[in-house]
């Protein structure tokens, strides 16, 4: 059966996936929870997402069995964003290696998947989108994007939360039947790191190589200028 998921919005939260993880610890899932601006969003690493009106800043509450495999969650919002820009906006959106949509090589999505782990573990799945801003602050403006930026038009932010669901709703079935080869196929398709250079930069170490795959845990595949195949767990990485 198809999940149905009921939103609950806000006009300013600290952060969606905050609220997220509220809900799940009294049980509530299949839940999406939804803020026009947040004052303390979180990206990955401990980094600051800027939220200011204009966004779409979305967390969906799942009830999962296998916290291996949330990773899968990740990458089908990445491909429904995906999907979901390129029907709104008619734009040639990608999804990046772990957790980016982009366009035109300009970040316009980032995904924070936070876990909670007990008798009954939950996923919390934090999608922002850069919808109608027309500014970023300086630091990330040159690699940042939004709707708006790249078509002048701007965008009913509801209706597309409403769209990356339809598409969710249906990758989510695919993951509670454990076919998860099919989130990676839609995921593959619309790749802009396979088959690229790409140096990545891990805790420990930087590598460089060309981007041949993903595994069944959706680690990144290298095979480095050696020949030598290296396994990206976890990190950041870029164009080479
Ligand atoms: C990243 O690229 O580092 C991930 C950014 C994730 C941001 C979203 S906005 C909605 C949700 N709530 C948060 O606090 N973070 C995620």
């Amino acid at each position: 059966m198809m999940a149905s998921f009921k939103f609950h919005n806000y006009k300013i939260l600290d952060s969606t996936n905050n609220k997220a993880i509220e809900f799940a610890k009294k049980k509530f899932y299949d839940v999406v929870v939804i803020a026009e601006r947040q004052t303390k969003g979180k990206g990955r690493f401990n980094r600051k997402w800027f939220s200011d009106l204009g966004g779409l800043y979305m967390t969906i509450a799942l009830k999962v069995t296998d916290l291996e495999k949330t990773k899968y969650l990740t990458f089908a919002a990445a491909v429904s964003v995906a999907k979901a820009i390129r029907k709104t906006a008619k734009l040639n959106a990608l999804v990046k290696w772990p957790n980016d949509v982009l366009i035109d090589d300009k970040k316009a999505c980032g995904i924070l998947t936070e876990t909670i782990s007990g008798r009954e573990n939950y996923a919390l799945v934090g999608i922002g989108a850069n919808i109608n801003q027309k500014k970023f602050p300086g630091s990330i403006s040159d690699k940042t994007t939004s709707l708006a930026i790249e078509t002048n038009k701007r965008y009913n932010i509801k209706k597309i939360s409403k769209e990356i669901m339809k598409e969710f709703s249906k990758l989510y079935s695919q993951y509670k039947k454990n076919n998860y080869n099919k989130i990676t196929a839609e995921w593959k398709k619309y790749s802009h790191t396979l088959g690229r250079k790409i140096k990545a930069k891990t805790m420990n170490r930087t590598y460089t190589g060309k981007a041949i795959g993903v595994d069944e845990d959706c680690n990144l595949i290298l095979r480095l200028n050696n020949g030598k195949i290296q396994k990206i767990i976890e990190g950041d990485i870029f164009i080479a």
